[in-house]
């Protein structure tokens, strides 16, 4: 049986991004449809990687028997149903962050996952590349020892040409802002480097474009291993910069500053003494070079998908960054902390919107 898997992509807006990393890899994937509604956006990026079909209803692209995976990259409010109507129709599943927008609807998921034959995919190119990728080997391996601090900037510019797009700017189709849709990369981040978050108080403004949601946030946490970090958000910033800061016991790590790349070297990695460098040093010595951004996650997809591993992003992992939105969600909103984990029985499972907007759960 051949392994390369046949993908059909909805939404052409980052789509073009997924379609031109499946290309990358074009003894793994082939893009066989797109759809969108909008027909030129389509025609450009089908004529680009010359993808044979394209529709405007997503319910075409489901009925394509050939079709392997359906990779969801419309705006976030649609999400949920998509992802439900692919899994019923026996599809694996790709889809954007924000994946969904609540708890509810991720558990949701998770049990339409169980009983379906495809499995969800969520997006978090981020996790790929070089720097990341070998911090997270030394981390893995007990070399950095006790976790400290970290500090997570996402230092990125919006102007109001970017809130020209109808779903973006407010709470219904955006589902949140800039922690939800800009810095839920960099979070993510955090958490896969240095552990699960215990307890949260954030602050959030919206002070640099005239939109519905958030703009700015800082946030403080602790981590379950008791270490603290500071998060910093804005899309006020001139010089785009994204940046890690990991202090460990043995190991100090700081990221690039590409703020779309930060997982990509070069990082600065100082060690405490001469011994901690020779050990990352032989930990690294048959280093593998991992692609960055859609193309090392999907390399690491295919063989997932081929082998029957687990994926290289879990509807877990998509829970714990729902979860820590949720949090900072409901400690910018009521000026309190909020502890960690958020069960069912939680007044925020269901919604983590301001109490004005909760008339309707969201999805
Ligand atoms: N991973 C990342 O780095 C990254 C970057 C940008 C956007 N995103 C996420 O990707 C998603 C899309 O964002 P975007 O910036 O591409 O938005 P966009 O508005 O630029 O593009 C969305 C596309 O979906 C199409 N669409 C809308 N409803 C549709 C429907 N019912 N059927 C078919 N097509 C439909 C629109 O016509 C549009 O072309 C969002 O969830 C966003 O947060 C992720």
């Amino acid at each position: 049986m051949s392994s390369v898997k046949t993908v059909a992509v909805v939404g052409c807006g980052i789509g073009h991004s997924h379609v031109s990393a499946y290309a990358a890899l074009s003894d793994r994937f082939r893009v066989l449809a797109l759809c969108d509604l909008n027909p030129e956006r389509m025609k450009a990026v089908g004529d680009e990687f010359d993808v044979p079909r394209r529709v405007t209803d997503f319910a075409e692209l489901l009925a394509m028997d050939d079709v392997d995976i359906v990779d969801i990259c419309t705006p976030p409010a649609l999400h949920y149903e998509q992802i439900l109507a692919a899994l019923a129709a026996g599809k694996d599943v790709v889809c954007e962050k924000p994946l969904v927008g609540s708890l509810a609807a991720v558990d949701a998921v998770i049990e339409a996952e169980r009983s379906a034959r495809g499995r969800v995919l969520p997006i978090f190119q981020y996790r790929f590349g070089d720097g990341v990728m070998k911090a997270k080997h030394i981390i893995d391996r007990g070399i950095a020892g006790k976790p400290y601090l970290a500090t997570i900037e996402t230092a990125w510019k919006r102007t109001a040409a970017y809130y020209d797009n109808p779903w973006r700017g407010r709470w219904d189709t955006e589902l949140g802002g800039a922690l939800i849709t800009h810095a839920i990369h960099n979070h993510d981040l955090l958490t896969f480097l240095f552990g699960p978050v215990a307890s949260v108080f954030a602050r959030t403004a919206t002070r640099v474009n005239a939109i519905e949601v958030e703009d700015c946030a800082a946030a403080s946490l602790t981590m379950e291993s008791g270490a603290l970090a500071a998060l910093s958000v804005t899309l006020g910033s001139f010089e785009e910069i994204s940046r890690l800061r990991l202090c460990f016991e043995n190991v100090t790590f700081e990221s690039s500053r590409a703020p779309y790349a930060p997982g990509n070297d070069p990082w600065i990695v100082t060690p405490a003494s001469e011994e901690v460098r020779a050990r990352i040093d032989a930990a690294l010595v048959d280093w593998k070079p991992v692609a960055p951004r859609f193309e090392g996650l999907f390399a690491a997809y295919h063989q997932a998908l081929v082998e029957g591993g687990a994926l290289p992003v879990t509807l877990a992992d998509s829970r714990r960054s729902l979860e820590l939105l949720t949090a900072l969600y409901e400690s910018a909103q009521s000026g309190r902390p909020v502890d960690l984990p958020i069960g069912s029985d939680h007044p925020r499972y269901a919604d983590w919107r301001p109490e004005r907007l909760r008339a309707a759960p969201t999805r």
